[in-house]
């Protein structure tokens, strides 16, 4: 199909270098510390297993579900919600991963030419929701901080911005967090000049070092705070949330009946037991820390001893990404394929350019390969960059 074929919305979207990369990084022999995806060895195949089969004893699980998800997930995700923010969360809508709630965020708040200020480097995934409503994207550049907070005032008072959008706990691609005095200037900024943020906060879980940090909603009702069962249980349930101001909700449910109706009665409800089962889930989600930690720790030191000063990177402190800027000229995006050729994957920083040159970094993801397996990637790398 050409290109012209399709509507103006879907010409507007970029396409993902990572998902078109991925295929070629997936060969027999390479380490792909391309890929973003948790460790396979902790999917929880048994726990999920005996969920399925009790929820499949009522045919509810089989039926069509309310749009706004199953009341026994929204209960328990309100909890959880509630406790993160330490007040009532209001209402949540369950979504088919956090991905669709940014897909429907974008719809319900954005116009043709709206203003929506992004981290630069910027998650591919909301870059694309934006792109289909035809939104100007702005991008705001990150430091070890994550987004640069103090750089957004004089856009505000130039530009009228309706959305900013935050991975506020260890960004993708950047690793970083917001610390809490940037997340409080976001939130009054947002009180003073009437945008809405959307906190995108799928990783905030993952937090193997440092402490945890308030979430932005707990500073602001202008929050709509989105996150997943995608990286705490299994992506292939797909199944996210959101919650914040009850008007907003109530647009993306009225788009979620024209998208898809509901979402999966028996994932959700697979969903709602594990993560009412707080012993179970407290203990995978420690058992994950543990082993991203050891992963994290090991890729960093690896690293540090073959690149020394000529490589930046982020302290890992959770999430699943190492992010790394070489600081003597070395380029990422054209040594790609010669790092394939010698056994490794990674994603070069041009790829979550939103303005900025970002030839210079790159993503690493150290969730799916041992110790072993990421000190001998980084010895390929250093054959090559
Ligand atoms: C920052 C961010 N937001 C949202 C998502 C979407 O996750 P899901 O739709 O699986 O919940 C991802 C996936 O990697 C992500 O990195």
């Amino acid at each position: 199909m050409s290109e012209e074929t399709g509507s103006q919305s879907v010409r507007a979207v970029r396409g993902s270098a990572i998902r078109d990369l991925l295929a070629v990084t997936e060969r027999p022999g390479v380490i792909s510390l391309a890929g973003g995806l948790p460790a396979a060895d902790l999917l929880p195949t048994e726990r999920v297993a005996r969920a399925a089969s009790a929820a499949l004893r009522s045919p509810s699980a089989l039926q069509y579900g309310l749009t706004t998800g199953a009341p026994a997930l929204r209960d328990v995700v309100h909890a959880r919600e509630s406790a993160a923010l330490g007040r009532d969360a209001g209402a949540v809508v369950v979504t088919h991963g956090s991905q669709q709630a940014l897909s429907l965020l974008a719809q319900a708040l954005l116009n043709p030419g709206d203003v929506v200020i992004v981290e630069d480097p910027g998650y591919i995934g909301a870059l694309q929701a934006f792109d289909t409503t035809r939104a100007r994207v702005i991008g705001l550049p990150m430091d070890a901080d994550g987004m640069r907070v103090d750089e957004l005032r004089p856009i505000l008072e130039r530009e009228r911005v309706r959305v900013v959008h935050t991975v506020s706990n260890f960004h993708n691609p950047g690793g970083a967090t917001l610390p809490e005095d940037r997340r409080r200037e976001l939130a009054r900024l947002a009180d003073e000049f009437g945008f809405w943020i959307i906190e995108d906060d799928p990783y905030g879980e993952l937090r193997f070092a440092g402490t945890t940090v308030p979430p932005v909603a707990a500073c602001s009702d202008r929050v709509l705070r989105l996150s997943s069962a995608s990286k705490i249980v299994a992506p292939s349930l797909r199944v996210g949330w959101m919650h914040g101001d009850a008007s907003v909700l109530a647009l993306v449910e009225r788009l979620k009946q024209g998208a898809d109706l509901c979402g999966s009665s028996l994932t959700q409800a697979i969903a709602a037991e594990l993560l009412a089962d707080a012993a179970w889930l407290d203990a995978h989600i420690d058992g994950i820390r543990a082993l991203y930690a050891e992963r994290a720790l090991a890729l960093h030191a690896a690293l540090v001893d073959a690149f020394g000063d000529r490589l930046r990177l982020t302290t890992p402190e959770g999430g699943m990404f190492l992010w790394g800027e070489f600081t003597d000229g070395t380029t990422t995006s054209q040594s790609l394929s010669a790092a394939v050729d010698a056994g490794v994957a990674y994603v070069p920083g041009s790829a979550f350019a939103v303005r900025r040159d970002l030839d210079h970094a790159l993503r690493l993801c150290f969730t799916t390969g041992t110790p072993d397996d990421l000190r001998e990637a980084v010895r390929r790398l250093s054959t090559v960059l």
